[in-house]
């Protein structure tokens, strides 16, 4: 009998999970909104109806006016903005008591690999701190189930493909993957001791329209455009499972649909593509030939990663769609506009 409800949940999920049924009215909490996840996420549950609210301490870690359009774009769609740091938990409490949110998706974060060899302090404050601070804010509200973002770096230079949420996960190869480590292990100890319902998604290279600037596909497209050099780890011979932000967020509403209590899962493409491949598929959108430099890899990079996803596909109907030269056409055609127009 249970397995048979455990069945019929699964079935629900997943027709919810292709074809999102609109849910007038209802809030949601996300952080780190003004980001490239967050507005995407936000973009779509206010398109399916939710009821968006979002904080976001608007960091200069890159352009701060491709955040603050995001806020903008977002708000003009009936976003609650708040400009909050979510340690200020004594802000946030009264809205969360007033509002009564089930799911706050927690997405706020210092990221960036190579960032954290420079500035290891800002890791502490806005991945481990700031975790620490929302669960203690979950802990108090007692029924808000948080979805949070944690990382494909957690998975460090393992090298068995593709990478399992039951993997063990104790080498990081940076500061950064190390705090997302922690904040899995933190999670778990808050949902052993309070009970507390969570649901870690490890991300895979995210890239797509409203894409972060300290990313790759960024950084490519606009080395390659103005024709100055791309600098490529170990000649473009490296494997990242890049995902398409429409697919991402589709897993993230996925979660918010399921009755999940507390899970770990990947959410990638499961299918890695060379950095290389990418160069060339910019390269044919552009028009434009890269001027490629070679460089050798340093300690943070790791050769590959690659999601397995038939956890996220059993338990929420995940089915990423878009594959890297239509992300990447998509992407371009975004760039174009926004850049050339502002
Ligand atoms: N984009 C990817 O490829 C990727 C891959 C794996 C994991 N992730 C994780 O997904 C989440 C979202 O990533 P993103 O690509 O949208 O990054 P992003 O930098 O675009 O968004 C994060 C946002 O959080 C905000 N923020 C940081 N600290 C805060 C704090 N203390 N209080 C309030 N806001 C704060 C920043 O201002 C930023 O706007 C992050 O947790 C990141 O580590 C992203």
């Amino acid at each position: 009998m249970k397995y048979l409800t455990l069945l019929f949940c699964v079935w629900i999920t997943q027709c919810f999970c292709k074809d999102f049924a609109p849910i007038k009215d209802k809030p949601i909490f996300i952080t780190g909104v003004a980001g490239f996840i967050g507005h995407g996420l936000a973009d779509k549950l206010l398109e399916l109806g939710y009821d968006v609210y979002g904080c976001d301490i608007l960091s200069d870690y890159y352009d701060l006016n491709l955040k603050r359009d995001r806020v903008k774009r977002l708000e003009a769609k009936g976003l609650h903005f708040y400009r909050l740091d979510v340690r200020n938990i004594k802000e946030l409490t009264p809205l969360f008591l007033q509002l009564q949110f089930d799911d706050l998706v927690h997405l706020a974060a210092q990221p960036g690999i190579r960032h954290s060899l420079t500035h290891p302090q800002d890791y502490i404050d806005h991945n481990i701190d700031a975790f620490l601070q929302v669960l203690e804010l979950c802990k108090k509200l007692k029924k808000t189930r948080l979805i949070y973002a944690s990382s494909s770096s957690v998975y460090g230079d393992i090298q068995l493909f593709p990478q399992h949420e039951e993997m063990n996960v104790s080498s990081p190869n940076s500061l950064y993957a190390a705090t997302k480590i922690a904040d899995e292990l933190f999670a778990k100890v808050y949902h052993h001791v309070y009970g507390l319902q969570s649901i870690g998604l490890r991300f895979f290279t995210v890239y797509g329209p409203w894409g972060r600037p300290d990313m790759a596909h960024f950084m490519f497209t606009q080395a390659i455009d103005s024709g100055k050099p791309v600098m490529l780890f170990d000649g473009g011979r490296l494997y990242r499972d890049f995902t398409y932000i429409d697919d991402i967020v589709n897993g993230i509403i996925g979660v918010i649909y399921s009755n999940l209590q507390f899970e770990i899962m990947n959410l990638g493409k499961g299918n890695p593509d060379k950095i290389g491949d990418l160069v060339t598929f910019i390269e044919q959108k552009l028009g434009k030939k890269a001027v490629v430099v070679e460089k050798p890899l340093n300690k943070t990079e790791v050769y590959k990663t690659y999601a397995d996803i038939s956890k996220a596909k059993g338990l929420i109907g995940y089915e990423p769609e878009v594959d890297l030269k239509t992300g990447v056409g998509l992407y371009i055609e975004w760039y174009k506009s926004y850049y050339n127009t502002r």
